[in-house]
């Protein structure tokens, strides 16, 4: 298994968009374009004002579509429906609702456009993968096509056509729960990982029936939430807007992804829904990208609140003249839009040019051949939670967990231990290792960690197991949907402490099952505190005191400060939520069946107080140094992440060696090749993320210490060695500078390579 991922071929995908190599593709691809648009157009000649509105329109159907409406509100929709004035709806999945759905339309409205139908798949439908921060950890791209291929195709298969994702926000600050749902605090790694996944959930062909439409979101600028506070208002300048937000969308819109999704917040006191520059002027013209944009819920009403329209009506202006095409559930453009139009506040010029992307996709998905077409009941029998999926979750659970730890090579265990003590609110968990966001998952399906452990040793090993602590006070009953109540935290029942003390004694090693629940993160879920809620630093310190022979085992959906446990115990194991096969991938890990080769997307703090954190800062002007602490520092806190961004062990040690430039100047319309001896100096085979960096060292837009532009995964034998190459560039090296124009500007660059964003191995380059 070697996987080489050249810098050179992902930047043309994400420039050219992914049929740029094949030319026959692209020929018969721009014929298709012709028809399709031939018809988008037909179609459109026939619309009046109210039908074309209503293509505009999503709504969200949370009745049961196979009986008659319950509700009044559910009746109106209905009826909306039926007179072909809906042109999407969310939240409907299975074959049989589906197509209830689809023939409200289909059999009653007068121009029968098909529906389309959007779920948030984030990471699997049935068959969950790991959360997208963790999956991101694996830094394997052709991983993360795959499952995002195999979520569409359960999607596909259960009457879907349209997931909201991938989320591309680059997000840096770890009280943001919604952190989990991203690729983490780096642009780049963001931008590959979108297209990974927007190629998986897409395929070559949207029309086929196993792919489903993806959509890039939150845009923009959802992850720079001030103070990690969930929805707040977001204050980036220009300059980073485009270096360090916008990248990531750029190239899904150049991916081909399908639709886009605005967001929220505001930019600088501009809501991003009513953000006429962003959408119509970047993303619609200068980035020329023809899908449709749909407004994230409610948030074109929601402007009003904003203090940026006086009610519903003034955001459907606002909304649709900043260019978004679709209103979900605000009811802002079905109730507004044609007074509007008498009343000259919008154009109709606008209003086709919306419906028209919508129908588009529409025509791409093939609905208008077979509106019923994700509608097979024997795809939805056979496609969904196989044993084939659920085998390629457990790879991406082993290959997503990052080993920070491993003090006297504490991992991995044998087989044979005597004995092993499992403890912890997560060492049985069935439930949390499925995620936040986890679609149509059944309760409490995921294999647990002692299930795990249990299925991996010989039966002379004996296996304790104790909870020690409940996490967690129940607020709603077991299988619930935890989504609207915030979890209320245990901090009064002691009673099952002593027990777990009394495992941990008797056990040679302990695997302590702690962190965060899988609703402590996601949406609306944002936290002042990233430690170990409840009574679980107690479990720790009790067990602690009776064997130190620990490995940690977090189960986490963000960054936690586990700064304490680190400095006590001797293994830590980053273990996210990692899907339906969570705990069959985490002793995958422990008992070296799998040689641990994730890599942190985002850095750990020390402590709360120091986020947002992120490696890729700018230089102060009192830059830190250990000689003047306070600079750029704090007083009570080493500036320095406990882990940083691109870190993690394996069993295995790799040295780097003779980093070397076949050149040491070029023009920026030049090459230069830089290489490195990568060797595997240690007894087993393992992966290495070797990871390029730059620094711009004067730039006319002050750039960060480094950025990473580039990495490749790679298996090397033991003893063995590799030569890894990058080619430096004008893709590598330019940045949207003070002329407001991508650009490479001249002067010196330090070049770094290494196994993390610490390294400190560099070469010295300039462009002149
Ligand atoms: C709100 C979230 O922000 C968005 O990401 C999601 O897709 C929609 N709700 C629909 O569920």
């Amino acid at each position: 298994m070697y996987k080489l991922y050249k810098i050179h071929l992902i930047t043309l995908t994400i420039i050219f968009g992914f049929f740029s190599c094949k030319p026959n593709k692209e020929m018969k691809n721009s014929s298709l374009h012709k028809e399709i648009e031939q018809k988008v157009d037909s179609v459109l000649g026939l619309m009046h004002i109210d039908e074309k509105i209503g293509q505009m329109v999503q709504y969200s159907a949370g009745w049961d579509l196979t009986g008659p409406p319950s509700s009044k509100n559910a009746q109106d929709k209905v009826a909306q429906i039926k007179k072909g004035l809906v042109g999407s709806i969310l939240n409907v999945v299975s074959v049989k609702e589906v197509r209830e759905a689809q023939k409200l339309v289909m059999e009653n409205s007068r121009l029968k456009i098909p529906m389309i139908f959007a779920y948030d798949v984030i990471h699997g439908l049935k068959t969950m993968f790991p959360t997208p921060l963790g999956e991101s950890a694996s830094w394997d791209l052709e991983l993360i096509e795959k499952t995002a291929s195999i979520a569409a195709k359960e999607a596909a298969a259960s009457g879907l056509n349209w997931t909201f994702a991938p989320m591309i926000d680059v997000s840096r600050d770890a009280r943001w729960g919604r952190i989990m749902e991203g690729a983490g605090e780096d642009p780049y790694l963001n931008a590959l990982i979108g297209v990974a996944r927007i190629q998986g959930f897409q395929g070559d062909d949207l029309s086929d029936e196993s792919t489903i439409a993806a959509c890039a979101k939150h845009f923009a600028g959802y992850g720079f939430a001030e103070a990690g506070r969930e929805y707040s208002t977001v204050n980036v300048g220009e300059f980073e807007l485009h270096n360090t937000i916008l990248p990531p969308f750029k190239a899904a819109a150049n991916a081909g992804v399908a639709t886009f999704m605005n967001s929220f917040n505001d930019i600088d006191g501009i809501p991003a829904t009513g953000h006429k520059e962003l959408q119509r002027a970047i993303l619609k013209e200068d980035w020329n990208w023809n899908g449709f944009i749909v407004s994230d819920w409610g948030s074109i009403g929601e402007m009003a609140a904003h203090g940026f329209a006086k009610d519903k009506k003034h955001a459907a202006e606002i909304a649709l003249n900043a260019g978004s095409d679709m209103d979900m559930e605000s009811f802002s453009y079905e109730r507004n839009l044609k007074t509007l139009l008498e009343e000259n506040k919008v154009s109709l010029a606008h209003i086709d040019a919306a419906v028209k992307r919508i129908l588009r996709v529409k025509f791409q998905l093939g609905l208008f051949d077979n509106p019923y077409k994700y509608c097979d009941e024997e795809r939805e029998k056979n496609n969904i939670y196989t044993k084939e999926h659920l085998a390629i979750a457990r790879d991406a659970a082993r290959k997503s967990i990052v080993l920070l730890k491993n003090e006297n090579a504490i991992l991995p265990v044998s087989k044979s231990v005597k004995s092993i003590a499992v403890i912890g609110p997560f060492a049985d968990n069935k439930d949390s290792p499925l995620g936040n966001w986890r679609a149509k998952a059944t309760y409490n399906s995921a294999v647990s960690l002692l299930e795990g452990v249990k299925a991996k040793v010989g039966k002379n090993t004996k296996v304790y197991y104790e909870k020690g602590i409940e996490l967690t006070v129940p607020t709603v009953k077991a299988g619930e949907n935890q989504f609207m109540f915030p979890l209320q935290m245990n901090t009064e029942d002691r009673s099952g402490i002593s027990k777990a003390v009394a495992i941990a004694k008797k056990a040679e090693i302990v695997f302590l099952a702690i962190g965060e629940d899988a609703y402590q993160s996601g949406e609306g879920r944002s936290q002042t505190k990233i430690g170990f809620a409840g009574l679980q630093s107690e479990l720790l310190e009790a067990v602690y005191k009776v064997n130190k022979n620990i490995v940690l085992v977090l189960s986490n959906g963000r960054p936690m400060d586990i700064s304490r446990a680190n400095d006590i115990l001797p293994g830590i194991l980053v273990t996210w939520q990692l899907g339906s096969a969570s705990g069959n991938g985490i002793a995958d890990v422990l008992f070296g069946d799998y040689n641990p080769s994730g890599k942190l997307p985002v850095s750990f703090p020390r402590n709360v107080g120091q986020e947002p954190l992120y490696y890729n800062q700018k230089n102060t002007g009192r830059p830190f140094n250990n000689k003047h602490v306070t600079y750029a520092g704090y007083t009570d806190s080493k500036k320095s992440a406990l882990y940083p961004f691109g870190f993690g062990l394996s069993y295995t040690h790799f040295s780097y060696d003779h980093l070397k430039v076949d050149k040491e100047t070029m023009s920026s319309e030049d090459k230069i090749t830089v290489s490195v001896d990568v060797k595997n100096t240690g007894n087993v085979a393992g992966e290495e993320v070797v990871q390029l960096y730059i620094r711009d060292l004067v730039a006319s837009v002050i750039r960060p210490v480094k950025e990473l532009k580039g990495f490749q995964k790679l298996l090397i034998k033991a003893g063995h060695k590799k030569t890894v190459s990058f080619v430096i560039d004008k893709e590598v090296l330019q940045f949207y500078t003070i002329n407001k124009k991508w650009e490479v500007e001249t002067g010196e660059f330090h070049l770094f390579v290494g196994g993390s964003s610490a390294t400190e191995i560099k070469q010295k380059i300039s462009v002149e």
